[in-house]
């Protein structure tokens, strides 16, 4: 990283200016002497002039990385100095510092790791201001997202009190969550549906699940036909044929490209999407579950995971068009017709700097 570099990055503010400005909040000796020390030393001072007329506070943990590197005497002042700007006067520099250092590319951050391993106290608070960055961005886009991050209960306060069948729960689950099976019943329980129409029937798990949930409840599940998709022939149903509410279980066999839904139009409570997790298959399903639905109606899908990218895409091309929630800790989806995301609060930050190393509180306790 050179100092020209450093330079093509100025803002609006002068470093001394910002240095000062601290000082006086804090009225910290270390920070006096390091403004003294920048001042009298002609190297420091050549590098802070080049930064000086127009700094934006953005580029301050590139100053001081490259400050550091240059001058690794005075890198506790640096440190010093960064962790000071945790304190609240500052917060909304460090925010920006923070969110700038997320948005840098990785090169950027393997150079710089490479220059703070030798120290291993601003490794770790360096580690800390980029998580804490990539949280803030993570946390802006979805604030203006059409995508909201709630905790079950919060999205359905009802749903402590539901009682759902244990045995949905797939024990041999691949996700880390192995109880989104059970939420999917309980949603389907807490917004009292009767017609629920299943894509990707599988063994028929989920589906006798759904069909438990009470005793006036019909379930459409469509599957490809066995021939079809020869992976899922020997077990295509089999929970069914040995289950209670056989009868009101409805299979159907057909692609669901092929699949007609003006039999089922408007009809439905509640769809499950959980086929084929191509882009264009749940693109296809979802189009079919919006004309299936009734007004008010809820749709899930599952499989919103890395492992499913098809899944991932079609759900942010969908949440420009219609709201959705993405319940949190398990790779659900939920639209709620007439339920907007305007009636949540953005979720908090699941963690922040606050809770990090170097809290000021931390820092004082330890002295
Ligand atoms: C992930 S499994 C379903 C799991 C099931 N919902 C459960 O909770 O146990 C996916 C199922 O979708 C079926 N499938 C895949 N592509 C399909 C398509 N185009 N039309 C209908 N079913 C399809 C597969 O045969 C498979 O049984």
């Amino acid at each position: 990283m050179s100092s020209t570099q450093v330079n093509s990055h100025a803002g609006s503010q002068s470093i001394l200016k910002w240095l000062t400005t601290i000082k006086l909040i804090k009225n910290n000796p270390d920070l006096h002497h390091l403004v003294i020390a920048l001042n009298e030393d002609k190297e420091l001072k050549t590098l802070l002039n080049q930064v000086s007329q127009e700094t934006s506070n953005k580029i301050l943990a590139l100053m001081f990385l490259e400050l550091k590197t240059i001058h690794p005497e005075y890198a506790p002042y640096f440190e010093s100095l960064l962790r000071i700007g945790q304190s609240k006067p500052n917060l909304s520099l460090l925010i920006q510092t923070a969110q700038w250092l997320s948005n840098q590319p990785e090169e950027f951050h393997i150079h710089n790791q490479k220059l703070l391993e030798k120290n291993e106290l601003s490794s770790s608070f360096y580690k800390a201001l980029r998580l804490w960055g990539d949280q803030l961005i993570l946390q802006q886009a979805q604030d203006q997202s059409n995508i909201r991050e709630l905790y079950l209960n919060e999205l359905f306060p009802d749903i402590k009190n539901v009682q759902v069948p244990v045995g949905v729960i797939h024990e041999e689950s691949h996700h880390p969550n192995q109880v989104d099976m059970l939420y999917v019943c309980a949603i389907a329980t807490v917004m009292g549906a009767k017609r629920i129409f299943e894509f990707g029937t599988y063994r028929g798990q989920t589906t006798c699940g759904l069909a438990a949930i009470a005793p006036d409840v019909s379930v459409y599940t469509l599957n490809l036909p066995p021939d079809q998709d020869p992976r899922y022939a020997p077990y295509i149903g089999s929970f069914i044929k040995a289950s209670p509410y056989k009868d009101r279980v409805h299979q159907l066999f057909a692609d669901s490209t092929q699949f007609e839904t003006t039999e089922f139009a408007h009809s439905m409570d509640y769809v499950f999407i959980d086929a084929d997790h191509s882009y264009e298959g749940v693109k296809n399903d979802t189009i079919k579950a919006l004309e299936m639905l009734k007004p008010g109606g809820t749709i899930v899908w599952h499989d919103y995971a890395a492992k499913s990218p098809g899944v991932y895409r079609y759900i942010q091309e969908f949440s420009a068009e219609r709201p959705v929630f993405r319940i949190r800790n398990t790779c659900l989806i939920v639209y709620r017709d007439g339920v907007s995301v305007e009636q949540f609060e953005p979720a908090t930050m699941l963690s922040s700097l606050e809770n990090a190393e170097y809290t000021p509180e931390k820092q004082q306790r330890a002295e």
